[in-house]
């Protein structure tokens, strides 16, 4: 199957149906079928309806109660009944270390990507930007972009088979992949049952978990952070109080569906840096009932409370945080997403566009939909721009001029969702990011003939 009418209008079928369970960080439980999900012990002597117990942890067993992630999975075979993986080619997906290239001070930024290729899923239409740390300590993150034209359903579907119970399963042992849809929907069948991601939605896979993506439109395109460091949590909310910025009663996790499929399924591997493949006889999406808090989950990113200034300025990016990535340092983040959701701004003599600045963190940006209030023209959807640590960077030209001469009146922002990976180390690019046809060459000019207005 291709990304044929067919497929689409299945998948979309599919997706309109489903239901989830709600929260984040919460212990979720489901079954498929009644009966399959144990009471009282994850381990029975026999497992309900002959199904294997199989617990898959996302964190070291011993991690404090807050930051411990782990789930038990009751399904049809066990992870462990699998041939061997062998090496196969990484396509556009790069890995930390990330020396390819050395550390750019200058401010960069791209075009969407090119069009693919006919025949181009998920897992091969990935494109990596760069990112920092290093995946095997577990540290660090990637910034990765996709453009798809076909479902990973498709490719070893025999005639008539059901489009999505055949094709090829992607799992990422390096880290978690938070995917940020821009153009076209996209159904994510995962181990624990089906998520749908719609552009201004985004979906988090954790590490580890099997999942393969189906488009819901003809044509797929969006941004990947893959963070190799600790999972996402929401931030703190200090004296924000006990409510706001992303609610978590909002996340959605996917209630439990299988594959009982016989038959060949490739399932690609991300491992330490490099896909490896193996060739199953089964789906390894065949988890009948689990319960746990390590799940894949989608939000809608329209949810979020927006918290800004009642008086003058505004408040420092930090308050649009949905999701943050913590490391040893307290309030130092691996990485922040960030998002730049409609929201009004009423600040009395203030500079409503976000300010100048230099920043010791690092941020990658990209636009889901509209236009992003500090760049009148050149940051488009699907584009993205670097700035690296302490690079100078704030509004165009054109932004400051109008900005500094509109009258104060309170002002709706929402004609635009824009979103940042913000992370604490200097991002490297990769060869092909540094070298592609789609960077643009004259980023700088944005901030050319800002006048002096100094008068002594
Ligand atoms: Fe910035």
């Amino acid at each position: 199957m291709t990304g044929s009418g067919h497929s689409i209008e299945q998948a979309r079928k599919t997706a309109e149906a489903l239901v989830y369970s709600s929260g984040f960080g919460n212990e979720h439980s489901s079954e498929a079928v009644a009966g399959a999900l144990p009471h009282g012990r994850n381990s029975p002597q026999r497992a309900p309806l002959g199904l294997y117990a199989e617990q898959l942890s996302g964190s070291a067993f011993t991690e404090p109660r807050a930051h411990n992630h782990r789930s038990w999975l009751y399904r049809v075979r066990p992870s462990a009944a699998h041939p061997p993986f062998t090496r196969t080619d990484n396509g556009g997906l790069r890995s930390a270390p990330f020396t390819e290239t050395v550390p750019d001070p200058n401010r960069l930024r791209w075009n969407p990507l090119p069009t693919p290729a006919p025949g181009t899923d998920f897992l091969s239409g990935l494109w990596t930007l760069g990112g920092n740390g290093d995946a095997t300590q577990r540290t660090g993150m990637a910034i990765h972009l996709y453009h798809a034209n076909s479902p990973m359903s498709s490719g070893v579907s025999s005639e008539g088979a059901e489009p999505s119970t055949r094709g090829r399963v992607f799992s990422d042992s390096d880290g978690e992949l938070l995917i940020v849809p821009e153009h076209g929907g996209l159904l994510i069948r995962t181990e624990f049952g089906l998520l749908r991601a719609e552009p201004g939605e985004v979906a988090l896979i954790p590490r580890g978990i099997r999942f393969r993506v189906d488009l819901l439109d003809g044509t797929a395109r969006g941004y990947v952070c893959e963070n190799y460091g600790a999972p996402f949590q929401l931030p703190d909310l200090g004296p924000i109080g006990a409510n706001g910025l992303a609610n978590a009663r909002d996340f959605r996790a996917p209630v439990a569906a299988f594959e009982d499929v016989e038959g060949p399924v490739e399932v690609v591997n991300k491992f330490c840096g490099n896909l490896w493949s193996a060739t199953y006889d089964h789906s390894p999406l065949d988890v009948v009932a689990w319960h746990g808090n390590h799940v894949p989950y989608v939000y809608d990113l329209h949810r979020f409370n927006v918290i800004g200034s009642l008086s003058y300025d505004h408040p420092d990016p930090s308050i649009f945080t949905v999701l943050t990535s913590p490391s040893d340092t307290p309030g130092l983040a691996g990485v922040d997403f960030v998002v730049f959701a409609p929201r009004w701004l009423v600040g009395e003599d203030t500079f409503r566009p976000p300010y100048f600045h230099r920043n010791v963190m690092s941020e990658y940006m990209g636009l889901i939909e509209g236009a992003y209030d500090a760049k009148a023209e050149g940051f488009v959807p699907g584009g993205g721009s670097l700035h690296n640590m302490m690079s100078a960077h704030g509004p165009d030209r054109e932004t400051f001029d109008r900005a500094s001469a509109a009258e104060l009146k309170p002002q709706k922002i929402d004609d635009g969702l824009a979103f940042m990976f913000e992370t604490r180390w200097p991002v490297t690019a990769t060869e092909q990011a540094a070298t592609a046809g789609h960077l643009q060459s004259d980023y700088d000019g944005v901030w050319q003939g800002l006048q002096r207005h100094f008068r002594p």
